[in-house]
C-alpha cells in the first residue's frame, strides 16, 4: 500500500481503536474478505472457526481457500480451538446479532487461541458506528502477536471503493507481504490515493460523525416500529437491527417487505448449525422515506 496511506491509517487506528502500530505493519487491502484471503494464504493448514450465525462472505472466503469452517456459537465464550488455524470473530459488534464481545470472553478467546497456536481474526467492520459510547478498544490491542485486525472503508465511505486494511500478527507481516508481491495482488493505486485525500481532508471523520447521528435516529425508529414483532438481539449500533423471530413469522415479514419492494434478509441465511431465525433489518443504504415504507410493511406483517 501507499506509504502515506499506511501512515494515515496507523494514525487513525491509534486514535480511534487504541491500536498503536508502525505504519509498516498496516497492509492496504481490497476490503475485508481480501485481507482475510491474504492472511489465510500464509497460515498453516487447518479449519477456521467462524461465528454462527456469522458473516457469510467470511464463510465463503474461508471455504474458497479449501479450508473447513468450524462453527463457533455466536455470543458464547470460545474455549476450544484445538486443530484450528484461525478463529474469525466480530468483537465490536457481533455480526449479525449485534452485542459486543464481553471482556471476559475476549480473554478466554485469546487464551484458547494461544493453547491451539491459532490466529484470532478480528473483523472490525463498523466500530465507528457506536452511537452511545466510544467503542471498546480493538481486541488486537490486547495481543498483537495473536490477533490479525481487519478494517474496511465499506461502511464509512462506500463498499464499491474496495479498500480496507489488514494488520497481521507481527510475525506474519513479512510472509503476507512476500506472498502479495509474488502474486502482484495489490489494492488499486488510484483508489488508495483517493482514500488518502478523503482522510486528509477530514471527509471520513466528518461523514462518520454525521452518519452516526443519522443511524442512531434510524435505529431508534426501526426498534420502535418492530416492537410488535420482537426485541432486537443487541444494543443499537451500526446500520442494521436484528430481531430474533420464529421461522414462520420471519418468513411472513420478509414476504410482506418483498411485496412492498424491499429485501429484508432472514437471520437463517447467516446461520449454519445454530439454526438461528429472525430478520436482519438494514437501514444504511436507503432514504428515510424508503425506510418508513419498509417499516410500515413489516409492522403490517406483525399485525397479521
Ligand atoms: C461483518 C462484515 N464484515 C465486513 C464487511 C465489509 O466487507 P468488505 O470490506 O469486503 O466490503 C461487511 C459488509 O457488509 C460486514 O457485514
Amino acid at each position: 500500500g501507499l506509504p502515506e496511506l499506511r501512515e494515515a491509517l496507523a494514525e487513525r487506528l491509534a486514535r480511534t481503536r487504541g491500536l498503536v502500530l508502525d505504519p509498516d505493519e498496516v497492509l492496504v487491502t481490497a476490503g475485508t474478505t481480501d485481507g482475510l484471503r491474504h492472511l489465510l494464504g500464509v497460515l498453516p493448514p487447518g479449519p477456521v472457526g467462524v461465528e454462527d450465525p456469522g458473516y457469510r462472505a467470511a464463510v465463503e472466503t474461508v471455504r474458497g481457500t479449501g479450508r473447513e469452517v468450524r462453527d463457533l456459537p455466536a455470543l458464547a465464550p470460545v474455549d476450544d480451538l484445538a486443530g484450528c488455524a484461525a478463529a474469525y470473530v466480530t468483537p465490536a459488534h457481533q455480526h449479525p446479532l449485534g452485542p459486543p464481545m464481553p471482556a471476559a470472553h475476549r480473554l478466554r478467546l485469546l487464551e484458547a487461541a494461544r493453547r491451539a497456536d491459532a490466529v484470532v481474526v478480528e473483523d472490525d467492520y463498523d466500530s465507528e458506528f457506536r452511537y452511545d459510547v466510544a467503542p471498546i478498544p480493538a481486541l488486537a490491542a490486547l495481543d498483537r502477536d495473536r490477533v490479525a485486525y481487519l478494517g474496511t472503508t465499506s461502511k464509512t465511505v462506500a463498499p464499491s471503493l474496495r479498500l480496507g486494511w489488514l494488520v497481521p500478527p507481527a510475525h506474519l507481516v513479512t510472509a503476507v507481504c512476500e506472498r502479495r508481491a509474488a502474486t502482484h495482488d495489490a489494492a488499486s493505486w488510484p483508489a488508495q490515493r483517493a482514500l488518502l485525500s478523503l482522510l486528509r481532508d477530514g471527509y471520513v471523520d466528518q461523514v462518520v460523525r454525521s452518519a452516526r447521528r443519522t443511524y442512531a435516529e434510524r435505529a431508534a425508529r426501526v426498534v420502535a416500529a418492530l416492537a410488535p414483532l420482537g426485541e432486537p438481539a443487541g444494543p443499537p449500533a451500526g446500520m442494521y437491527v436484528t430481531v430474533p423471530l420464529d421461522a414462520d413469522r420471519a418468513q411472513a415479514a420478509q414476504d410482506a417487505a418483498r411485496a412492498a419492494g424491499f429485501d429484508v434478509p432472514l437471520l437463517a441465511d447467516y446461520a449454519r448449525g445454530s439454526g438461528a431465525t429472525g430478520l436482519v433489518v438494514g437501514f444504511g443504504g436507503c432514504t428515510d422515506a424508503e425506510l418508513d415504507r419498509a417499516l410500515a410493511a413489516l409492522a403490517g406483517a406483525a399485525r397479521g
